[in-house]
């Protein structure tokens, strides 16, 4: 099993990550930050990663790691929930997917500070600490909805709030916690129903969007398309395949097709 492998990795990577004591800068826009330990958990990540599939490729979010034309390829977010590490808040986490010809076959995602270290292999299951995870079967009036305004797109702000909306009013309420990665493992573990984002990137929803689907939940994107691994897309996800597709029609009320 790959993910026996990957995991003393990930929780060696999460020795860099601190309270307090790094290095943030500004990446695109001022919402978009980056720290030392970002740049220093992807490094120690592709080091040890790569030496264990020697041969494999990297698509990572930092300093542009973009190698995908290998059999096997490295997803990595070195830390998903930037913002709210660089505060010293708990909801950020290291997550890595692996994908073998094109398709997520293994995910882990660690956050450190939560104590929740979410995994699954393709066609083994989900599990939270070694226990295995289900989605919940609540219906989608007494689904909690996960969602995010686009933080660094604001241009799409106005459309997702009214998406948002829409879904909040006819469900039970509405958490955003700020860790894509982790948001997706609450969606299937049964902590939240429903899941929506306008656009998210490869490592935001690689490793979590397999343990939502081992979970038995389902994610989608724009349309109720696959998602692609390799590219930014919108992320759509449910506990139930009725639940996803709400989602998917009631986004469709608001965009004929995607703004990006
Ligand atoms: C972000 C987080 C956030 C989501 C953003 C992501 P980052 O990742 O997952 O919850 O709303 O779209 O980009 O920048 O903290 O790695
Ligand atoms: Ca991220
Ligand atoms: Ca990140």
């Amino acid at each position: 099993m790959f993910t026996e492998k990957i995991i003393p990795i990930v929780k060696e990577a999460a020795g860099l990550m601190k309270r307090s004591g790094f290095d943030i800068m500004e990446k695109d826009t001022a919402a978009n930050i980056v720290t030392s330990s970002d740049l220093a958990v992807q490094h120690f990540l592709v080091g040890r990663l790569g030496k264990l599939i020697p041969g494999s490729g990297f698509l990572c979010e930092e300093e542009d790691l973009d190698d995908i034309c290998h059999e096997y390829i490295w997803i990595i977010d070195p830390i998903d929930g930037t913002a709210n590490y660089a505060r010293g808040t708990s909801d950020c986490c290291i997550s890595v997917a692996l994908a073998k010809d094109g398709e997520v076959c293994a995910g882990v995602v660690y956050s450190p500070w939560r104590n929740e270290l979410y995994t699954a292999e393709k066609g083994h299951g989900a599990f939270r600490n070694g226990v295995p995870v289900k989605v919940s079967d609540r219906s989608f009036e007494e689904g909690m909805l996960c969602a995010a305004f686009c933080t660094y797109y604001k241009e799409y702000s106005q459309t997702c709030s009214e998406i948002i909306y829409d879904i909040y009013m006819r469900s039970n309420d509405f958490r955003r916690f700020g860790s894509a990665a982790i948001e997706l493992c609450m969606l299937a573990a049964g902590d939240i129903e429903l899941y929506f984002e306008m656009k998210l990137q490869p490592w935001d929803f690689a490793a979590a969007g397999l343990i939502v689907k081992e979970a038995g939940g389902s994610i989608c994107g724009f349309g109720g398309k696959p998602l692609d691994p390799f590219k930014p897309g919108m992320v759509i996800g449910g506990n139930t395949a009725d639940n996803c597709e709400e989602i998917v029609r009631t986004v469709q009320k608001y965009l004929s097709a995607l703004p990006y």
